[in-house]
């Protein structure tokens, strides 16, 4: 009798383990339930206990946006903006738009001098630079109409955090003393910030932010009205009368996330869903990856001349249209489908050729460079019941305008610089554009985010997105191929090396050993300037396996702080 006990006992803890066993697999990053990828494993963590606890994918997007505003104050924040792209587990998609907008006294020259030329750094570093955010709308938008736990629930992780204290990573020590003398020098004569000091951060160090705790106080009290009306509404006020910005309390309270049909479009045996204009990314997106299948990308090796050459000849195209053709379609009309029409692409890209390199000066000239850069950051989310959720957000450069709101402890955007301050001249992403993305009032500037979807046979397949200002899309773009046209499994699509090109500069940006010495010969007698970059995108893809599994695939090698974590 006795033994019989004994021996169900271990049958028991036996079964146990195999369920265990199976939820995770052979690798770490294999979950059956739920899976949250983000570039901090805080908020990591923040986002799976909320699936944990019952939560859906779109519960825990809110919980990881507020965590990220805490522990990744660079690039995650409460006044930014971003964008979400959803696929419900019952197929349905839509795109909601949390992107800011211009204050309603910005105008088209406010960032040129009486000559007409560009004053340096205005639209990128103080209080000019800053758009009216939109993160928080769009948390409550998102909530409102796909969450399942309470708004408390989802806010109260941030709280903890901000209340607790976070402790640094190297990688963050490292940014916040990078950008130290900076931030100081933009809020000089402010006290108390846990982000203003004389001295260095340092790793292992814990950071707390007790005004922060109490605008998310405010946030999780009262919804949309804790940021954009009263106490946390005021101290923004304030800061934009010290500083001489622009954005006035109509701005906050008229601010509004709007919920935009996805942008869909149909590759190989795949179905994209991607993020509409305001963003570029969808379109852009859609356009590579239809040259992609035009050329048969596939047929050749990875890393190949041909892989690289074809790549960039793509790439040149599309940034060119991006450039003239996309702004907010509430201000211009985006002829988004001429631009994503066959019959266009395939005449777009019918002057490619193997043997010549065509010549991005001769369509128009520019001086410009792009900067490594990773302050937006990307998540993706899937849920138990099949629900996934892709959110760019960003405050655009690291630490947004720099402009700390005082007493309210976070970073406010500089997005504005995503306009087209003049045209043909780039921004700090080297990105030109035209009247359709010129500054008007409450316009929203044009992005690069590509928050994506994609499924296979009408199944889930993966959900990807990137940071890396105009690298976003051929980030995005080298890992659908990665995994489509050569097959590697999520994580190889991560790590591969990637490549950039946006049409101006005329250059291949390379990551090293992305092209090898012999490929690298045979661009350049084509005529091809590579430049190499370290890091270009940083990842966060989950992807659907052949059993119906969740694989997280970080891109821990490019950012050491990313985590997949799930259960
Ligand atoms: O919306 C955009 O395209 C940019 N504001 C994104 C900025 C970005 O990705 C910065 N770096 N990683």
């Amino acid at each position: 009798m006795k033994l019989n006990r004994v021996l169900s006992i271990v049958v028991l803890l036996l079964l146990l383990l195999a369920c265990n066993q199976n939820n995770k697999l052979k690798s770490d990053n294999v979950f059956k339930n739920g899976v949250v990828v983000t570039a901090h494993y805080l908020a990591s963590d923040v986002g799976n206990n909320i699936l944990k606890q019952g939560g859906n994918a779109f519960d825990a997007a809110v919980a990881v946006q507020f965590a990220l505003a805490v522990v990744y104050p660079r690039a995650g924040n409460i006044a930014g903006g971003g964008f979400a792209v959803i696929r419900t587990a019952k197929g349905e998609s839509e795109s909601l738009d949390f992107r800011e907008k211009a204050p309603k006294a910005a105008s088209e020259k406010m960032y040129l001098d009486a000559n007409g030329n560009v004053i340096e750094g205005l639209s990128e570093i103080g209080h000019l630079a800053v758009g009216v955010p939109g993160s928080v709308d769009g948390m409550v938008k998102l909530h409102e109409k796909y969450g399942r736990l309470s708004w408390e629930k989802l806010v109260q992780p941030a709280i903890d955090l901000a209340k607790n204290g976070v402790i640094l990573t190297a990688l963050e020590a490292d940014k916040l003393n990078a950008y130290r003398e900076r931030i100081n020098k933009v809020n000089s004569g402010k006290i108390n910030c846990c982000y203003l000091r004389k001295t260095d951060f340092k790793k292992g160090e814990v950071i707390k932010n007790p005004e922060l705790e109490n605008v998310l106080i405010r946030i999780k009290e009262q919804g949309r009205k804790g940021f954009y009306e009263g106490e946390t509404a005021e101290l923004i006020i304030s800061e934009m009368q010290r500083g001489k910005g622009l954005i006035s309390k109509e701005d906050l309270l008229e601010y509004k996330a709007v919920w935009r049909p996805a942008l869909i479009g149909k590759y190989r045996d795949c179905k994209l869903i991607s993020m509409p204009p305001p963003s570029s990314g969808g379109i852009a997106l859609l356009q590579l990856l239809k040259g992609a299948e035009e050329f048969n990308l596939g047929q050749y090796q990875f890393g190949s001349f041909e892989h690289i050459h074809l790549m960039v000849e793509l790439e040149r195209r599309v940034y060119a249209d991006r450039a003239t053709w996309l702004g907010d379609p509430d201000y211009c009309s985006v002829p988004v489908n001429k631009l994503l029409s066959e019959e266009y692409l395939v005449n777009r890209f019918s002057n490619i050729s193997m043997d010549n390199k065509s010549n991005s000066q001769e369509i128009k000239a520019g001086n410009v460079e792009v900067i490594e850069s990773f302050e937006t950051t990307h998540f993706s989310v899937v849920d138990q019941w099949g629900n996934a959720v892709s959110v760019t957000t960003t405050l655009n450069g690291n630490y947004g305008s720099k402009v700390i709101v005082e007493g309210g402890g976070f970073f406010l955007n500089n997005e504005m610089d995503d306009f087209s301050i003049k045209p043909g001249v780039p921004n700090q992403f080297g990105l030109v554009g035209g009247k359709a993305n010129a500054i008007e009032p409450e316009k929203r500037m044009l992005s690069s985010m590509a928050p994506t979807i994609v499924e296979k046979n009408g199944k889930l397949f993966m959900v990807t997105g990137s940071p890396g200002g105009s690298t976003i899309i051929t980030s995005v773009f080298q890992n659908i191929i990665n995994a489509v046209e050569f097959k590697m499994n999520p994580q190889n699509c991560v790590n591969a090396p990637r490549i950039h090109s946006q049409w101006l500069p005329d250059k291949v940006y390379a990551e090293t050993d992305a092209i090898s010495p012999t490929v690298k010969r045979n661009l350049q007698d084509l005529g091809h300037t590579i430049q190499e970059q370290s890091r270009i995108g940083m990842m966060a893809n989950i992807a659907v396996n052949e059993d119906g599994l969740l694989v997280g695939a970080p891109d821990t090698l490019r950012h050491k702080d990313s985590r997949a974590i799930g259960y």
